[in-house]
């Protein structure tokens, strides 16, 4: 069999910079003729091996125009940030070491750097320095991570070791989310066994954040799960508050954080987060705002003998806690995730990460500007990165989001904001420039003469 080599190395290497060079001058989204030439990787199974360069050339030449160019420099869809160039590199050189980081005895380096990272970010999004941090593959993983903890905590307090026991006949989790909660933390709720259907919701105010008046009583079986950033608006719910409540109560308060958390870390945006150190466990991505690579998720939890007690194989309490990261979340073996984020935060640092947030939400601001100019509607208070607009009818929102995805300038797609149809735009990427936005801005104003003049 024929093994890797030097030039096979250089030759994905190259093909990668060629990529990452020339980006910004492909479609966003991929043309037609680029989806239906994805058809040459309908092969029969291979009765004996190819050549890998020649495997490395189809990837390539085939692969490489369809893509979405997300990790270019007009993509606004969902909330996708690019990849920090340091971010690939250290990604690559992790790829190559291929270290299970599930230990100090399966791997040295990645324990050691997925330590020191977890240190950096309990300092510079300011939460509290006893909490212990996990990487999982995203924020719906880190959700579904913390949650555990928090129902291994409410059930043991009652006697109840759901771990071994399961949860039929165990005593009842009082669930609850605003109406704005991320599909993902339902997710999560579900694979606990919690129900997503079960919960109580609280309704929001106008920008999509939880009512606190109209939050129910909390006891000690509760737990509320709130969000730094909505996906649509950016708004956050009162968590400060809500964790005064909790605190009284002996509650449970989660965090969903994906891509808001970051907002601590920039001087003009973390009033927004404030008191969100009260809560007992947090969710943060790192594959969108903070730009590194898919996939990168992050759990903080202040209650380390909850989390240990939820995701840890060995007899939890019997045994002393080993530190090693596959006690803290659901992976046993996994990939050095944390060198990626680790990687970011040194490139970075406290200025540039406060710069990168900071700058995202100026041109957000910049954009949002720019559509009102142009007579859409901005239909929230653009707080952070997200806006979502309409036009004046459902029927025109839904003909622009297409003509413009069509033309391939820029890409962003549909979203229901408060009953209305509409799309939305995300500026998470640390490619996106002021001259993007202009391009995009124009790209959006063609397309709204185009459909005009066809009426
Ligand atoms: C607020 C929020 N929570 C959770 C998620 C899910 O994140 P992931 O896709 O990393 O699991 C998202 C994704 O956009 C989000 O915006």
């Amino acid at each position: 069999m024929k093994t890797m080599s030097r030039e096979l190395l250089h030759n994905a290497y190259e093909r990668s910079e060629r990529y990452l060079a020339e980006v910004d001058n492909q479609r966003v989204f991929p043309s037609n003729s680029d989806l239906m030439a994805m058809n040459r990787f309908e092969e029969p199974f291979p009765e004996k091996g190819h050549d890998p360069n020649d495997i490395l050339k189809q990837l390539d030449e085939v692969g490489s125009p369809a893509t979405v160019a997300s990790t270019g420099s007009r993509y606004f869809g969902f909330v996708v940030g690019g990849s920090l160039p340091v971010t690939v590199g250290a990604n690559w050189m992790a790829t190559a070491w291929d270290q299970v980081a599930s230990s100090a005895v399966t791997s040295p380096v990645a324990d050691k750097i997925e330590k020191v990272t977890s240190g950096w970010l309990l300092e510079v999004l300011d939460l509290p320095r006893e909490s212990v941090v996990g990487y999982v593959t995203g924020a719906t993983m880190a959700t579904f991570t913390a949650l555990a903890a928090a129902r291994h905590k409410i059930l043991k307090k009652k006697g109840w070791n759901v771990e071994e026991d399961g949860l039929f006949g165990a005593p009842e989790i009082k669930v609850i989310v605003s109406d704005e909660v991320h599909v993902t933390v339902l997710k999560a709720l579900s694979m606990l066994g919690l129900g997503k259907s079960r919960v109580i919701e609280v309704p929001t105010d106008a920008n999509g954040a939880l009512d606190i008046r109209k939050v129910p009583v909390l006891d000690d079986s509760t737990i509320v799960c709130t969000q730094a950033g909505n996906v649509n608006s950016g708004a956050f719910d009162p968590i400060g508050e809500i964790c005064n409540r909790a605190q009284a109560a002996n509650a449970w308060v989660h965090v969903d954080g994906a891509f808001g958390l970051w907002a601590r870390s920039a001087s003009s945006k973390a009033y927004l987060a404030e008191g969100i150190e009260k809560a007992d466990s947090w969710t943060a991505d790192g594959h969108k705002w903070l730009n590194t690579p898919y996939d990168g998720g992050i759990v903080i939890c202040r209650d380390e003998d909850a989390l240990y007690g939820a995701m840890s194989v060995s007899a939890a309490y019997l045994k002393e806690k080993s530190g090693a990261s596959q006690s803290y979340i659901p992976e046993f073996s996994k990939r050095a995730r944390g060198i990626d984020v680790w990687a970011a935060l040194k490139f970075l640092g406290r200025d540039g990460l406060d710069d990168l947030i900071t700058s995202r939400c100026d041109l957000a601001q910049h954009f949002a500007k720019g559509l009102e100019a142009m007579g859409l509607n901005v239909l929230n208070h653009v707080v952070l990165n997200q806006i979502v607009v309409s036009w004046d009818s459902a029927e025109k929102t839904g003909a622009l989001i297409k003509a413009v995805q069509e033309d391939g300038t820029c890409w962003f797609g549909p979203t229901v904001w408060k009953g209305h149809n509409a799309f939305r735009l995300s500026v998470s990427s640390w490619k996106i420039t002021q001259r993007d936005i202009d391009l995009s801005l124009k790209a959006i104003e063609n397309a709204m003469k185009e459909i005009q003049t066809q009426k």
